[in-house]
């Protein structure tokens, strides 16, 4: 983020604004919504400002900025057309830590002002940084289709019950679960028809029903796909919103645990390879253990939960102890890197079936069954398979699959980062070696791998333009 997005209370406060022309106005206007008193120099000032100005309690000076008109002001505007005297005022108010913006010329700056979707006393905000304006007006047409004109009517009906509701339900989870079935039933649309007397009593009912309800826990075992954020189901991201506490796992990309709501409370009790942060039981335990508080406790895997992703195991668990749960699958790495990857899993000349395996065995007993595995138009993806790819390379070219046959290793799939080193059976380990790739990686071997040739369509964004490399 290149600006902390704040709300700034300026009511009754003193701002600067220098300059007198239309682009002086049309600040001075939001200033004034904003319950700001204008401190206005200019040489001249147009009429309409001067009227605005006559208006309100505001004052002015007519003549040149100079130095003693920053004091006692929480914030300055230079929105002269004078490309030198907007430095100056942009310079000596960042000298006296005072917020200040200069129109049109972000490089002077330490404030800037966003487009509106203004609904007092809600107040979208949006910005691209200075980066496209027009981008960011498009956005904001787009929210103004969705916000009803009367969002500020039903924001007001909602504040004006909040001390009493906070009165009648001390504990927060239950606050929490009354306003959401506020927002998610009847209410809001009584107030966008007008109807505000039926929406009182609509909510008069709803807090006598909640203060005699009792508040229940639940699990939510969810699947976080493979990394692209725009790959998590709406079901998933509607679920990120509701949890009051998320435990996750170290797979899961920080723009997806960027997701949750933000005060919810997040545990992390992922797995490294060979160093379980929180041994399985545990986990089980602490979901039993914060949905008995009354929690909705969402538990948030890479992936799907049910691939390798010990999700059997934390349902049992919760069926023995009575919590109620749900499941939500996720894109698991196979569907995700392959892909992404331009390498279809399945392909009528190429493969009719597809194995999903681990490639993590520590003794020859654990190993899979080769003979089965080697067989015609069949592709094999095995998870977890970075540390056994030579022998696994090396077991399948043993068991009847040729040095040639083709194999790739794909890296952190569907996100930035993502690397595919291609080749064959024989060559991989050495191309894998040669590179540096990190974990977590997936192994798909087939001969559909040959096809990525051909449909390689995705380039990880900050490796575009980056030319041929040879590892892709
Ligand atoms: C414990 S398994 C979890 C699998 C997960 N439940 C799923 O459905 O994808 C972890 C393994 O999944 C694979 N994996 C998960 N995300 C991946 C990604 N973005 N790129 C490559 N491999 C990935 C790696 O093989 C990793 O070692």
């Amino acid at each position: 983020m290149d600006y902390l997005p704040v709300f700034l209370d300026v009511r009754n406060r003193e701002c600067l604004l220098v300059g007198g022309g239309e682009v002086a106005l049309r600040k001075a206007r939001l200033l004034e919504r904003a319950g700001a008193r204008l401190m206005v120099v200019a040489e001249n000032i147009d009429r309409p400002l001067q009227e605005l100005l006559d208006h309100g309690h505001h004052h002015y000076r007519l003549g040149q900025f100079s130095s003693q008109d920053l004091q006692g002001v929480v914030l300055a505007i230079a929105a002269t057309d004078d490309e030198a005297v907007n430095a100056a005022i942009s310079r000596q108010a960042q000298a006296l830590q005072i917020p200040v913006n200069a129109v049109d010329q972000p490089a002077l700056c330490s404030l800037i002002f966003p487009a509106l979707v203004d609904r007092s006393p809600v107040v979208v905000a949006i910005s691209s940084s200075g980066s496209s304006p027009v981008l960011a007006r498009k956005i904001k047409e787009l929210v103004e289709t969705q916000l009803p004109a009367a969002t500020g009517t039903l924001a007001e009906l909602l504040g004006s019950y909040r001390e009493r509701v906070k009165q009648r339900l001390t504990a927060f989870p239950a606050r929490l679960r009354f306003w959401e079935q506020v927002l998610d039933g009847t209410v809001p649309e009584l107030v966008y028809s007008g109807q505000i007397e039926t929406a009182r009593h609509k909510l008069e009912t709803l807090l006598d029903d909640a203060e005699a309800a009792k508040v229940e826990g639940e699990v939510y075992l969810v699947g976080a796909g493979p990394g692209d954020p725009d790959l998590l189901t709406i079901k998933a991201l509607r679920l990120l919103q509701k949890a009051d506490v998320v435990l996750y796992d170290r797979l899961v990309s920080t723009p997806i645990l960027e997701k949750i709501r933000p005060d919810a409370e997040r545990i992390h009790v992922g797995k490294e390879r060979a160093a379980h942060l929180v041994p399985q039981d545990r986990i089980n335990d602490m979901l039993v253990e914060l949905a008995r508080q009354g929690k909705r406790v969402l538990r948030l895997k890479g992936g799907d939960p049910f691939i390798f992703g010990r999700g059997g195991e934390e349902m049992a668990s919760l069926i023995g102890e009575g919590i109620p749960f749900q499941v939500v699958p996720g894109i698991t790495a196979a569907s995700g890197c392959a892909s992404y990857a331009g390498i279809p899993l399945t392909h009528r000349d190429h493969a009719h079936s597809v194995m999903f395996l681990t490639g993590h065995f520590k003794t020859e007993q654990e190993e899979p069954d080769w003979e089965r595995l080697c067989v015609a138009k069949q592709t094999l993806v095995f998870y977890m398979g970075l540390m056994n790819l030579a022998t696994i390379c090396q077991r399948l070219i043993t068991h009847g699959l040729s040095n040639d046959f083709p194999a790739a290793l794909i890296q952190k799939g569907t996100t930035a980062d993502q690397v595919v080193v291609a080749g064959s059976l024989k060559n991989l380990p050495g191309l894998v070696a040669a590179s540096e790739v990190r974990a977590p990686t997936l192994l798909i071997v087939g001969e559909v791998v040959r096809l990525r040739e051909q449909l390689n369509w995705y380039q990880p964004p900050g490796q575009v333009g980056a030319g041929d490399s040879p590892r892709q």
